[in-house]
């Protein structure tokens, strides 16, 4: 590699060229790969954390750099499998460097050990409203309590996984990152909070912490080719970045005349993408703005939509990029914040200073009603940069590519309401359902979820419990069933809001029933009686089966909505373990955790 050659290409004059080369000629390939991380480190200190270091503090910041290349420990806590997935990456991309590497789910991995790791790269994503996934909980605890150990001998970074939509954006990623530091530990790399679009973030963190350790003899070259080497997440070839363009083959309101719901069950043609998926996977789906609703942005900002505006994607007209590329619905914490900073707004920033009246002011609100409510003059560029990427929505497939082979099914339920003073829809159940129709193209893509998956072993009993739309995967499982022919005592739990127009796939249901696919199925319309029966009332009337079920190793599924339906759910199926198991409520819960971390309680909510 000729040095000089390479930093004549550079900025600097021929003097320091001539010195830098005299200087960096005397070193090895090692110390060369050194020298780039250090000064990758400089610039990320000085150019992300805080632009306003001074030399002083960037000095101080080197020894984040002499960090010796010792084994890296990497724990993680997912749910879905996106973080499970980043921290595999992470483990790959570490032993290619060289680096030795000891990756752990959180609920595997023995407390004990703390006291041995030197480096630690935890990756968690956030559930529930702000709370830690599952296979987290315990850590999570653990640091948090009384017996927390010193850990300062551990030096460490996190990397967070959410969902701005939601207030506590990647508040599990943010716990451990201040607790691992309260508990003394040294942060190598600042921490990573990734959005649903994680994986550009995601990338960037792997290789300033991988650099912040890494300082090997590998050659300088393959530093330079880092980005060819970064494996992929998953090894499809269309995914959220690059979607595929499936054109929708049949659209159907599954909902008869009279219903007050909008459920639509679309198939699309997967030929030529080279998408293979499972039951229980789900897909990405991108939507776009309605034509109304941009207008009205424009009026309201004094725009035409030919103004020209610098998007994440390129130059763009205002129009397009408000249609396409940006979400004017619903009104997220970040857009919220990004506006009240921009518009130096008092009324905002006091709301946004608190959690409960934030939440509040979200709800039903979208960009117009602010933009109408707290009027200020932007520039276009300024409009768009508040608003958030267009980001796409996951839908539980509802087929088994074995029985439709080249098609995706999906089950949509179409979001409208109305609220300060106008009617609104959900952003892309809106379009599928309004400004899409059969033969025109939809862009998606494969979301692979590991963690709900059929029973390996095919003989094993299996409870559904798929209210509403949730009733998705279940006719995956079914029709994956049928086709495998494999026959296994089913149990469905299915609930709408009225028997006569909300049975969603009924007759498929009665169909499963009659060939012996589905052994048993409970139903409940909430609306149908005076008063409310939701699924759970049919799981407590038929507790002492249910248990039995349990006990001859059945795997429990529950698919919907996380709001209600989930929390019920795991109530009632608590109950039914106290009262059929005869135990505490404490040994209750340590039952279904059990059942969790083997996989046999699987959710899949939203
Ligand atoms: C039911 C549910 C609740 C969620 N709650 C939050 C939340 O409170 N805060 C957040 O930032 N993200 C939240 N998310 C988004 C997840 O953290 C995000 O999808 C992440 O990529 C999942 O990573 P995992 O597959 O490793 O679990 C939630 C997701 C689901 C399905």
């Amino acid at each position: 590699m000729d040095l000089k050659k390479g930093l004549e290409r550079g900025p600097f004059n021929d003097r320091q060229t001539e010195k830098l080369s005299n200087a960096l000629s005397e070193l090895d390939s090692g110390q060369l790969y050194w020298l780039s991380g250090y000064f990758s480190g400089l610039n990320y200190v000085a150019s992300t954390v805080s632009p306003e270091l001074d030399n002083q503090t960037i000095v101080s910041t080197t020894t984040v750099t002499e960090v010796k290349p010792e084994k890296i420990n990497i724990l993680f806590g997912s749910h879905t499998g996106n973080s499970e997935a980043l921290a595999k990456n992470l483990a790959a991309q570490a032993k290619e460097r060289g680096v030795e590497v000891d990756i752990s789910d959180m609920a595997s991995f023995k407390t004990r050990e703390l006291k041995n790791i030197k480096n630690l790269a935890v990756v968690v994503s956030t559930h529930g409203l702000g709370e830690p996934p599952v296979q987290a909980e315990d850590l999570h605890k653990y640091l948090h309590g009384k017996k927390a150990p010193n850990l300062s001998h551990v030096n460490f970074s996190v990397l967070g996984l959410g969902d701005s939509s939601y207030v506590d954006f990647c508040q599990t990623g943010k716990d451990f990152d201040t607790i691992l530091e309260k508990l003394g530990a040294k942060r190598l790399a600042p921490r990573q909070d990734c959005d649903v679009d994680y994986e550009e973030e995601a990338e960037a963190w792997q290789k300033i912490f991988l650099d912040s350790i890494v300082r090997t003899s590998e050659e300088v070259s393959n530093l330079e080719n880092l980005n060819d080497v970064i494996a992929p997440v998953n090894g499809i070839k269309y995914d959220k970045k690059k979607p595929f363009e499936a054109t929708i083959l049949e659209k159907i309101n599954l909902n008869a005349t009279g219903s007050s719901k909008e459920t639509i069950h679309l198939e699309l043609d997967l030929a030529g993408s080279g998408i293979t998926y499972e039951p229980g996977d789900a897909l990405g789906v991108y939507g776009s703005n309605s034509p109304k609703l941009v207008q009205a942005v424009l009026e309201a900002t004094n725009f035409d939509g030919k103004e020209n505006v610098i998007t994440h994607k390129g130059e763009k007209k205002l129009l397009e990029a408000l249609t396409y590329d940006y979400e004017l619905t619903p009104l997220s914490k970040t857009t919220l914040s990004k506006y009240a900073e921009l518009t130096d707004n008092l009324r905002l920033n006091k709301i946004l200073s608190n959690s409960a009246p934030v939440l509040e002011y979200l709800k039903g609100r979208d960009i117009l009603d602010l933009l109408k409510e707290e009027p200020h003059k932007l520039s276009p560029n300024e409009l768009i940069s508040v608003l958030r990427k267009n980001t796409p929505r996951m839908y539980s497939i509802a087929s088994s590519q074995k029985a439709v082979e080249d098609e995706v099914h999906l089950l949509v339920s179409v979001v409208r309401y109305n609220a300060f003073g106008r009617n609104k829809e959900g952003h892309c159940s809106s379009t599928l359902a309004d400004r899409l129709e059969v033969d025109d193209k939809v862009k998606i893509f494969l979301d692979k979820n590991s963690r709900f998956k059929l029973p390996k072993k095919p003989d094993i009993p299996i409870i559904m419990v798929g209210p509403g739309t949730g009733i998705a995967p279940f006719r995956a499982f079914m029709q994956q069933l049928e086709v495998s022919e494999k026959r296994t005592p089913s149990w469905l739990f299915f609930g709408d809001r009225n028997f006569t127009t909300d049975f969603l796939y009924q007759t498929e249901w009665q169909q499963y029933l009659k060939e012996g696919i589905l052994t048993k199925a409970d139903v409940a319309f909430s609306r149908d009686q005076t008063h409310k029966q939701y699924v759970q009332h049919r799981m407590l009337e038929n507790g002492k089966e249910l248990y039995n079920w349990l006990e001859s190793g059945a795997h429990f599924y529950v698919c919907g909505d996380a709001k209600n339906m989930a929390k019920d759910v795991d109530l009632a199926l608590k109950q039914i373990i106290q009262q059929q198991g005869g135990v505490t409520l404490e040994k209750a819960e340590e039952y279904i955790k059990n059942l969790q971390l083997s996989n046999r309680y699987q959710a899949d909510i939203y």
